[in-house]
Parts: structure tokens; sequence; C-alpha cells
């Protein structure tokens, strides 16, 4: 396998994916327009793979920019993570969404077809599934999203399965991620939101460190045992080597692969709490409100399909997702900010 092109490869997922490339003896080169991450990430990501990586500051709807990217550089593989992730902003901003995940990924995938290069891996999500009727979601699951965000990513997965119908010597990978958490074991690189975090764990871990006062816990009466909501969460190293045994799983089979990457193993706020409490030794303030427009009460993978087509199971649970996410966050208590 040649160099492989990291889109949004600056983020918490492309960063973690990033290292483990590197180890596997890839070339990697990352292209991001930063919006969402840290022009520091990249000489974090040298430092641990003691390799050069290139880092190539532009946006994927800039078609000039892809165009001498393509043309200078000779790339076996694109893994396509750049995009926006915040599903209340989706809702308010649909347009942004729509152009930076939809067009952005066309714009992207046109200079591929250009340049030749038909490999490709997509960060799709358990979202696409929306509120189909059920909580484990297997592949095979309806697709009805029920967010902007949602809806972006159930496009491009339909804009790929036409490509590839119309360019069968295309390898596609679509990876629907669940809930990705935890850090980089060194505690060097992890999860550093701008702004106020919208998810669950950097928001318990920014509590632990005393940035923020409490964690308020979306609602506590839902039909689940102990009453808060439960997701499959996976951790961020565990997704990221599902990429590697994706692009594996590309080199020898020629259908398009869609799975679920998850664990198949739900866990409840709480449950998350109180792991979290015993990896930091850190008490977490928090306190029941009322529940989040358009969160379910439940949902987690069907993971058999990654086992059986990628060789490939998640291994970590959450008590080493916590201490990960403490490691990283007591380290850098701002993120990359202070670079
Ligand atoms: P992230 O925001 O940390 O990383 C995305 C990166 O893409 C950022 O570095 C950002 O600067 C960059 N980017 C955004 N728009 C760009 C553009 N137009 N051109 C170039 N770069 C651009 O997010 P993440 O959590 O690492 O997610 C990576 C991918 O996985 C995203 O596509 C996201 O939708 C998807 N995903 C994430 C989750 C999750 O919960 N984190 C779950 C399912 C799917
Ligand atoms: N939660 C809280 N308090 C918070 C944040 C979250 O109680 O401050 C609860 C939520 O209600 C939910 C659980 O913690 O029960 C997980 O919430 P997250 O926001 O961490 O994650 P979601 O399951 O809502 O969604 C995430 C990403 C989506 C992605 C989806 C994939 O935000 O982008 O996982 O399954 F698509």
């Amino acid at each position: 396998m040649g160099k492989v092109l990291v889109t949004g490869g600056a983020g918490y997922i492309g960063s973690h994916t990033v290292i483990q490339l590197a180890h596997a003896g890839l070339e990697v080169a990352v292209l991001d327009n930063l919006s969402n991450s840290s022009r520091g990430v990249i000489a974090r990501l040298e430092e641990l793979t003691g390799k050069t990586i290139q880092f190539i500051h532009a946006d994927v709807r800039d078609r000039d920019a892809l165009r001498a990217v393509f043309s200078e550089n000779a790339y076996e593989a694109v893994i396509h993570f750049a995009g926006l992730k915040a599903v209340s902003e989706s809702q308010n901003e649909p347009l942004k969404y729509f152009d930076n995940n939809v067009s952005g990924s066309i714009v992207l995938f046109e200079e591929m077809m250009n340049a030749d290069i038909s490999k490709l891996i997509f960060s799709s999500s358990a979202t696409v599934y929306g509120d189909p009727g059920c909580v484990c979601y297997a592949e095979t699951t309806p697709l009805k999203p029920i967010n902007v965000y949602g809806q972006t990513k159930l496009m491009v997965e339909d804009i790929l399965r036409d490509i590839k119908w119309a360019n069968p010597q295309w390898q596609i990978a679509l990876l629907r991620y669940f809930n990705p958490v935890g850090a980089h074991e060194s505690g060097r690189i992890g999860e550093s939101p701008f702004g106020t975090p919208n998810n669950l764990m950097p928001f318990i871990s920014q509590v632990a460190v005393g940035k923020r006062e409490k964690l308020m816990v979306y609602g506590n009466d839902y039909p689940t045992p102990d009453g808060t909501g439960l997701r499959d969460y996976i951790h961020v190293d565990d997704l990221a080597a599902g990429h590697l045994a994706a692009l594996n799983a590309l080199s020898k089979d020629n259908s398009l692969i869609t799975v679920n990457l998850g664990t198949g193993k739900p866990n409840s706020v709480l449950e998350m709490i109180s792991a979290f409490e015993k990896a930091s030794g850190v008490t977490i303030p928090y306190e029941i409100i009322g529940r989040r427009s358009g969160d379910l009460p439940e949902y987690y993978a069907d993971a058999h399909l990654a086992k059986k087509i990628l060789n490939w199971e998640a291994k970590l649970g959450i008590d080493r997702m916590c201490a990960d996410t403490w490691r990283w966050q007591k380290n850098n208590p701002n993120g990359y900010c202070d670079q």
C-alpha cells in the first residue's frame, strides 16, 4: 500500500487513525481546513509516530487545492473524515451542513476520479438509522435519519453507492461509527472540542478537570434500567483500528463494504459517570434535567458483520475509555489551545 490522504486528519478520530496508519508503515498526508481542530495536532502526530506527516491546510470544497494536491502526489487511497458533526447546529444551519458535508464530498470524489484514485473509506454514522423502531442496529436496519446531520451522512452514502454502481472498480467502505470516546494511551492526543462540548464524555472530563461546574444529565425517566440513555461507546483507538482493517479488506474484496463500528454493548449515562469517577478518582457533580430534544432512549450496534468481513472487533471497555480520556484531559486541560 502506498500513500494515504486523510481528510479531516487533524480532528479527533482522524488523528488517532493517522497514528495507526503510520505505525502500519503507510505514508500519510493530512488535509484539513482546521475549522474544528488545531495545527498543533500535526506536531504531536509526528512526535508519536516518529514520521513526517505531510499537512495540507485546505478545504475539501476547494477544487483547485484538491487538484493541485492530487497532481503533485500519488495517493493510493483516501480516508474521508472531513465534515461537520454537531446535530443541533445542523438543525439550525442546514445549508452549512449540506454544503460542507455533501458538496465537499462531491468535490473530493470528482477530483479523486480525475486523478484515478478509487479506494475510499467514508466516515458514516449510526445517525443514518434515525429512529428505526428497534434498539440493536444491524447494517440491514432501514435508514431514516431524523436530523440534518444524519441526512448529510445518508446522502453521501447514497452518492457512493451510485458511484460504485457506475464505476465497479471503485473500492469503497462505509463505516458507521457509534459513540467514539477515549484518547490515545500516551495522553498526547485526544478530543479537544471548541467551546461547550455537545457530547457526554468531553463534558464529563471538563467537569472532572474543573473547567465546568457540573454535568447536566438529560433525563432519567427513559425506559432503561437506570432511566438514563443507553449508547454504544467505542474507544477511538478501536475505531481507528477499524479503518486499518477496512483498508486491508478493500485490497482483497471488490464489493462495497458497509459496516457498523461499535462494541455491541450499551452503557448508560450514570454508568459512564461512575466509570469516569473510578478512573479519575474525582467525583463528578451532576444534575438531572429534562430530556434533550432528538435523543433516543437506547441504541447500540449489531457488531457481527465487522467481525466477519473485516476480522475486526472492539477490544477496549469503558474503564479504559475513561482512564485514557482522563489522562488526556488532565495533561491538557485546555486541549491543544495552549499551543
Ligand atoms: P472532528 O471535528 O474532530 O474532525 C473533523 C475534521 O474535519 C476537523 O479537523 C475539521 O477541521 C475538518 N473539516 C471539517 N470540514 C472540513 C472541510 N470542509 N475541509 C477540510 N477539513 C474539514 O470530528 P470527528 O469526531 O473526528 O469526526 C470525524 C468524522 O466522523 C466526521 O465526518 C463525523 O461526522 C464522523 N462521525 C463522528 C462521530 C462522533 O461522535 N465523533 C460519530 C459518527 C461519525
Ligand atoms: N448526555 C447527557 N449530558 C450531556 C451530553 C449527553 O446526559 O451533557 C447524554 C445524552 O442524552 C445521551 C448520551 O449522553 O443519552 C450520549 O450523548 P452524546 O451527545 O455523547 O452522543 P449522541 O448519542 O447523542 O450522539 C453522538 C454524536 C452524533 C453521532 C452519534 C452516533 O453526537 O454525532 O453519537 O451514534 F452521530
